[in-house]
């Protein structure tokens, strides 16, 4: 009993000293708005998705203090540009790859942020971030802000530069529940930032919906993407399917040779996997140039174009691959320029304006 009050009298001492924050914690689910989406969500257990949360991950992810280089500030957001569904596009870097602190240029053009909350077969070009092997969005934020070809900087760095801001206190104890900054939290908040980026607001999505019309080129387009008339639905999926993605990895027959290629078989070592990337999104696929993981192609008549006549036969082709024994779909120029207007309508200008994705600064 003395022992007691002697630790109850000593602990009121101590809690004076300190001043407790005068801000809440009262985490609230954030709501991704979304109808009906098939595919389950990728959230962690220990990262649930609150509004403070990703009201705090919107700032991080637009703040070039996470280079920890006052010199070269560097954010997600250098790269990530809202405006091409957060790639970099070739305004800045013509050929697609943007260029990283150290002046290296990151090895692949880059994959936009657009319903990543519902791929749970890994992330990047050939998956290596994936949640199987205790890797998740997460992960990705230490490995931006340490490698050459990005921010090229430190971690205790980046963490400093925030911890000095007093603006962040109460953003973190809002989404956390302390004040406390290091890499674990950051990472997180980002995380839930980047899970919040939702689109499904295209002009196709309003057609599912009830709300608009497609033209006649445009249904034309739809029936060739979703038929063996151009195969396209094998891998990027169908109406059923409205992230335009199967998230699978598959060798959509651009080569015959494979040697230094990072692809699919570097991180399986299965030697069958040459020349697999993970599928891309179609959805908002008229903002993202360039295409295919090493932006050989600059637009989307060129992608067309290898579709149509480009194929190459190796033994690393996906047998869903059905026109690669013809080298291609040999379709007509309208039956092209209807799978283009097709193409256009997964576009959501909605999302690349919308203001909950935007610089908060
Ligand atoms: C210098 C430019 C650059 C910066 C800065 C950058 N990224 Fe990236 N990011 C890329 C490129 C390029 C890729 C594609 C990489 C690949 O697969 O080869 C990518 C891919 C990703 C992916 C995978 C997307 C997918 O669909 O698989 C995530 C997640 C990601 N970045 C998160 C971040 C976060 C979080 C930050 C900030 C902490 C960040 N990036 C900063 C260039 C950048
Ligand atoms: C066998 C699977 C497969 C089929 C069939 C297929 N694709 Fe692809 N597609 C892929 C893969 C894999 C990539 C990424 C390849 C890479 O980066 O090396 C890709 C990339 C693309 C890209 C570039 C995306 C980007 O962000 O860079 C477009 C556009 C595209 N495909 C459209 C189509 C269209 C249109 C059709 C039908 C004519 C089609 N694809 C058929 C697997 C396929």
């Amino acid at each position: 009993m003395k022992f007691f009050f002697v630790f109850f009298a000593l602990w009121v001492v101590a809690s004076c000293g300190e001043k407790l924050p005068q801000f809440s914690y009262e985490p609230v689910p954030y709501d991704l708005g979304v109808p009906f989406f098939p595919d389950s969500l990728n959230i962690p257990k220990d990262n649930p998705m609150t509004v403070d949360g990703v009201r705090l991950g919107r700032y991080l992810f637009y703040d070039g203090r996470l280079s920890g280089n006052p010199d070269k500030p560097m954010s997600c957001a250098t790269c990530h540009k809202q405006e091409h569904s957060f790639e970099c596009g070739m305004e800045q870097f013509p050929d697609g790859r943007p260029i990283g602190n150290s002046g290296k240029k990151t090895p692949n053009v880059m994959l936009p942020f657009v319903n990543l909350v519902w791929n749970n077969n890994g992330y990047f070009w050939n998956g290596f971030i994936d949640k199987n092997k205790g890797k998740n969005i997460e992960t990705t934020v230490p490995m931006a802000i340490t490698a050459p070809h990005e921010m090229d900087g430190h971690v205790e760095n980046a963490v400093k530069m925030i911890k000095k801001d007093k603006f962040y206190r109460e953003l973190f104890y809002k989404a956390f529940g302390t004040t406390e900054v290091n890499i674990d939290l950051i990472s997180k908040a980002i995380a839930q930032f980047v899970r919040s980026l939702v689109s499904f607001n295209s002009r196709f999505d309003r057609f599912m919906a009830g709300e608009v019309q497609l033209t006649k080129s445009e249904m034309r387009g739809l029936m060739l993407f979703t038929t063996e008339g151009a195969d396209c639905f094998h891998c990027h999926g169908s109406p059923a399917l409205p992230l335009w993605t199967t998230n699978l990895f598959m060798n959509n027959a651009k080569d015959i040779d494979f040697e230094g290629q990072n692809d699919r078989s570097k991180v399986t070592g299965n030697p069958m996997d040459k020349g697999k990337y993970r599928v891309p999104t179609l959805r908002n696929i008229e903002f993202t140039a360039p295409y295919m993981h090493d932006g050989r192609f600059k637009t989307l008549d060129e992608v067309l174009d290898f579709y149509n006549n480009g194929l190459r036969r190796s033994p690393y082709i996906d047998p869903l691959s059905i026109n690669t024994n013809h080298g291609g779909m040999h379709l007509s120029d309208r039956d092209l320029a209807d799978l283009k207007a097709f193409l256009l309508t997964l576009s959501d200008t909605a999302f690349i304006s919308d203001r909950r994705f935007s610089n908060p600064w």
